[in-house]
């Protein structure tokens, strides 16, 4: 089913290009004065000359819209105001409730997408900044494969650097069952400073840390069975955050830094047949062209440093080769920190000179900000320590459990734990996708779990109501009669053009990835809803008028529960 967007783009684009002599984009946009209007008549006089009022008329005469618009006025320099006619809109409707996906049509090009997301460092706290790329990685995951789109899911977890040469040494001084029973219970950040602090303050231990790394980037079957057992415990835990998170991340999705080891050496020959590699300082560079330091000196990817090791760069371009080259993935999604942007757009460069990444192929960086705590600063519990996901995910759940049982004290028990479970992890899911992702923002529960403002228990709350709407009713979700919608209300009308803007909302976030734009359209829809019912009884009315009034009612409880659920929030029937 076409959007409307889509629907007056067909009608106008012919029109536009026989006056113009050539394609026009006709820029259709929402409106103040009409349901939508097209502003390309501007860009068009700039190039072609003319009257702009003239060219408009002349495009909306050669234009086919008797059969869309109730009304279309040209206004200003040149604007064209479109309205569409009520008989459109209620067909349209009729059309998404006996819809599964509610009108929005699958990708017209289904592609592989591989999506770099989560990817916290083994045998270390997952911090607040894997929360954010877990969270919206699950959100792309989610519309992207809804979308039709075939998702690899790839959790770059960290661990293969040089700190498991010194993690595995402090393994060995403490015994494998005590670093076992630390790692399972999720003391990572305990048994990592632990390693650490001797590791800054003992020679010796330093010693054998750097010769473990050895060991460990040679194969050494101990030392990788030491390894493995570190590398085990932390993703044991890692399931534990994810499966409180409720997201889709399994364990087959770890594709760890390890996992490309044996493919270095090949990206190092291959970088070097194509004439790309510089020596530096005794290491194997790449330089990409634009990159600079503070001195202006050009800045490189270390691809294989002087001892004969590989670190974070090289990994990076043997992933990269890999999801193209093997996975046969066109659209590469890292769901990284905004810190790493100049490394990735590093590594993208170096993919593009190694004719690894050619189009249609495309990487992107889904970049975001970071959590802070009230301070402003980077979040932190009060000892100063950084603060454990889970601790925060618990907390959220206990106190949405007292916001619930203070709001619907008639809830059993069951019901309550699981609608506490879906409002707090929902809403620290929803405060972090309906900020625009590029941004920092304050962690703040009260904010998070309020039932009032862009939150998502106003948006569950939201649903849960008109749910209450049917159960009252004693009907169920209404059929699709399309003979018999019609609209009488002004606030009908509203909602039904909210409602019909679903669909190009979610092709434009499928593009960008900033989920704050859909988390925005759904309170938006909530609050047009609101006055839908304030004005329009649904109960007392009768006929035609209260079985339009109920299709939209269920409209928009599927709109909303699709909605949430994209973004991987749950929605209760009852709260
Ligand atoms: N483990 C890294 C970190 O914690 C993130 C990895 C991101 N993905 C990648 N392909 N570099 O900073």
């Amino acid at each position: 089913m076409a959007s409307l967007e889509e629907l007056l783009h067909q009608r106008l684009a012919p029109a536009f290009e026989a006056v113009a002599g050539a394609p026009v984009d006709p820029v259709i946009r929402r409106s103040q004065h009409a349901d939508f209007q097209s502003d390309a008549t501007l860009a068009l006089v700039r190039k072609i000359g003319g009257n702009p009022r003239d060219i408009a008329n002349r495009v909306v005469e050669a234009a086919q819209l008797d059969d869309l618009c109730s009304s279309v006025e040209i206004s200003g320099p040149g604007f064209i105001n479109l309205t569409f006619s009520d008989d459109v809109l209620t067909r349209l409707l009729a059309d998404s409730v006996g819809d599964e996906r509610l009108g929005v049509p699958q990708a017209k090009a289904p592609e592989i997408i591989a999506i770099d997301y989560s990817a916290p460092n083994a045998a270390k706290e997952m911090h607040v900044g894997h929360l954010r790329s877990t969270i919206i990685g699950d959100a792309a995951v989610r519309l992207l494969e809804w979308q039709g789109h075939t998702i690899v899911r790839q959790n770059h977890i960290g661990e293969w650097g040089t700190p498991f040469g010194m993690l595995v040494e402090h393994l060995l001084d403490i015994g494998e069952s005590e670093a076992a029973h630390e790692l399972s219970v999720g003391d990572l950040n305990g048994f990592y400073r632990a390693a650490r602090v001797k590791f800054d303050n003992d020679e010796t231990f330093k010693d054998r840390a750097r010769k473990r790394v050895v060991l460990l980037q040679s194969g050494d079957e101990t030392t990788l069975r030491l390894w493995k057992t570190l590398v085990d415990e932390s993703k044991k835990y890692f399931m534990t955050v994810y499966d409180m998170l409720g997201v889709r991340l399994t364990e087959d999705d770890f594709f760890g830094e390890s996992y490309y080891n044996d493919q270095l050496q090949s990206v190092v020959d291959e970088l070097g047949e194509l004439g790309l590699l510089r020596e530096s300082d005794g290491a194997q560079c790449v330089f990409p062209e634009g990159y600079k330091n503070r001195n202006g000196d050009p800045l490189p990817i270390i691809v294989k440093k002087g001892d004969g090791g590989f670190g974070y760069g090289a990994t990076d371009l043997a992933t990269i080769r890999h999801r193209l080259r093997d996975l046969h993935a066109t659209r590469l999604l890292y769901v990284v920190g905004l810190p790493q942007h100049q490394h990735l757009a590093m590594i993208y460069d170096v993919a593009r000179d190694a004719h690894w990444l050619v189009p249609p192929a495309r990487a992107e960086h889904v970049g975001h900000g970071s959590i802070l705590g009230d301070d402003g600063k980077m979040l932190r519990t009060r000892a100063g320590k950084s603060v454990k996901l889970v601790d925060l995910l618990e907390e959220a759940v206990v106190r949405a459990s007292a916001v619930i049982a203070e709001k619907n004290p008639e809830l059993d028990e069951e019901t309550r734990a699981a609608v506490a479970r879906a409002v707090g992890i929902g809403a620290v899911k929803y405060a972090d996708l309906s900020t625009d992702r590029t941004r920092d923002y304050v962690f703040d529960l009260d904010r998070m779990l309020s039932f009032e403002g862009n939150t998502a228990p106003y948006l569950q709350y939201a649903r849960a109501r008109i749910c209450s709407i049917f159960r009252r009713a004693g009907v169920a979700a209404p059929l699709p009669d399309a003979e018999k919608l019609t609209i009488t209300e002004p606030a009908e009308r509203a909602l039904v053009l909210e409602l019909l803007g679903f669909s190009s909302l979610l092709a434009e976030v499928s593009e960008t990835l900033e989920f704050h734009k859909l988390a925005h359209y759904l309170h938006g829809l909530a609050s047009v809803f609101t006055s839908f019912y304030e004005k329009c009884p649904v109960l007392r009315a009768e006929g035609d008028v209260q079985q339009t009034r109920l299709v939209l009612c269920d409209v928009t409880a599927r709109t909303l529960e699709l909605g949430l659920g994209l973004l991987g929030i749950d929605a209760p029937d009852r709260m």
